[in-house]
């Protein structure tokens, strides 16, 4: 087949679900001769409780410098270079930028790039992007995490300290019987939390999860019998999941977890013992970030107590960063790793996140953010690399883009789908 180039890339200030600007990319690309052209779209979203060693999303000045550096800088750079050469793509990204992390041009401007470059190839080619990234193995689809019940960053401040309350459902045999499922529970949520509080609003966080007036471990409560219920009704095991977010919680002077509206300061000790009795008492099916963003030791621990029946999953603590990962395998800190491109700036990158992930038997866990678009790209991402998981929310137009994308991409499939194994 012909080479592709890159014959146009144009970027726009669009808006995020929560209404804050964020960046879209348009590529076109084509042949030689021009019979064959493709056009891809990527937006980028953008995170509310962001990891320290995360890349900048945006350079000072915000997104206008960033369309504007894409103007002068990088569509002069990448235009007439080969389409399909993501590798090359991606590195170019990096000189262009010229800084550890992105902080000239916006880790978001290069995964908008990066990733509408690749949807451009394979438009081109006449193939959806999943297959295009992931060829002929890719077809088995992730376990969605749904966030049902939500506090901390993503919420206001009479919600619960721990940012989110998730349901997996893990005994599901096709994707939209799991997406299903976890929209279910969410309902369910909703009618036990009415029950419950006679003054919830019905209002939401910034991922679609209800935000009530309670406390941790009644939230936990209710998402835990949310599922338990579901499970009756849909015949297939559901398993409640938490995304701590301790980062945001953790005092570095105090050098303890602070629950703010529980009242309660915990220790790495303490914090350590609370997560282990939630696992225990909850059977949890995964637990992200339960530990601070620079705890290693920590996440090691909980990680060799509880690591067999729980996967230890690293938000904050990995940033989808190879060198924090190889760092996490070394100390034993976790079995799972969250996978955000944006975390990292480009396809390539994420990539060499899954595979190193993969390699040590660590989960990779695909994710959307907290601030997202329609952009749909994740689902792709996460059916091409084979990612058993993909945290990507239940409710809100900006989450069900990707559900909807992975169920049509498991129709696309037809008998060859498969769902992602788990252990
Ligand atoms: P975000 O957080 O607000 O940084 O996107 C989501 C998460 O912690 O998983
Ligand atoms: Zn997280």
């Amino acid at each position: 087949m012909e080479k592709l180039t890159i014959d146009s890339i144009a970027a726009r200030k669009v808006l995020d679900s929560r209404g804050n600007p964020t960046i879209e990319v348009d590529v076109v690309v084509q042949d030689k001769r021009r019979v064959r052209a493709g056009f891809g779209r990527a937006a980028a979203p953008r995170g509310a409780s962001k990891g320290k060693h995360e890349v900048i999303a945006f350079p000072r000045g915000g997104v206008d410098v960033s369309t504007e550096a894409v103007r002068k800088i990088v569509a002069p750079k990448l235009i007439g270079k080969i389409a399909d050469r993501q590798g090359e793509i991606d590195l170019l990204l990096h000189e262009l930028d010229g800084t550890p992390n992105f902080s000239k041009l916006g880790g978001n401007v290069a995964v908008a790039i990066s990733a509408a470059v690749a949807k451009a190839a394979a438009s081109a080619r006449g193939m959806l992007l999943f297959k295009y990234l992931g060829g002929g193995q890719a077809v088995r689809l992730p376990y969605p995490l749904g966030n049902v019940l939500g506090g901390g960053a993503h919420a206001g401040k009479q919600a619960p300290d721990i940012q989110e309350f998730l349901s997996i459902p893990v005994g599901a045999i096709s994707f939209v019987d799991a997406a299903s499922a976890n929209s279910q529970v969410h309902k369910k949520v909703k009618g036990l939390l009415e029950q419950k509080n006679e003054t919830f609003t019905g209002g939401k966080g910034d991922e679609g999860a209800w935000a009530p007036n309670l406390n941790n471990l009644d939230a936990l409560e209710v998402v835990a019998r949310a599922c338990e219920e579901v499970v009756g009704e849909v015949g297939f095991e559901m398993r409640p999941a938490l995304d701590v977010a301790s980062s945001s919680l953790y005092d570095t002077k105090k050098q303890k977890h602070v629950y703010e509206r529980e009242g309660v300061s915990r220790d790495q000790g303490e914090q350590i013992d609370f997560i282990l009795g939630l696992i225990e008492t909850y059977k949890l099916f995964y637990v992200e970030d339960p530990m601070h963003e620079e705890d290693f030791d920590g996440f090691a621990e909980l990680t060799r107590k509880a690591g067999k029946r729980c996967l230890i999953c690293g938000d904050d603590l990995f940033v989808t960063n190879v060198g924090r990962i190889q760092k996490g395998i070394k100390a034993g800190a976790a079995n799972a790793v969250l996978i955000k491109p944006n975390q990292i700036g480009t396809l390539s990158d994420t990539l060499a996140a899954v595979k190193l992930a993969k390699k040590h038997d660590y989960v990779p866990v695909m994710s959307h953010r907290s601030g997202e678009t329609p952009d749909e790209t994740i689902a792709h991402l996460a059916v091409a690399w084979g990612c058993p998981l993909i945290k990507t929310g239940v409710a809100g137009g900006e989450r069900v883009a990707k559900l909807n994308e992975l169920i049509r991409i498991e129709e696309k499939l037809g008998a060859k789908a498969k769902m992602g194994m788990l252990r």
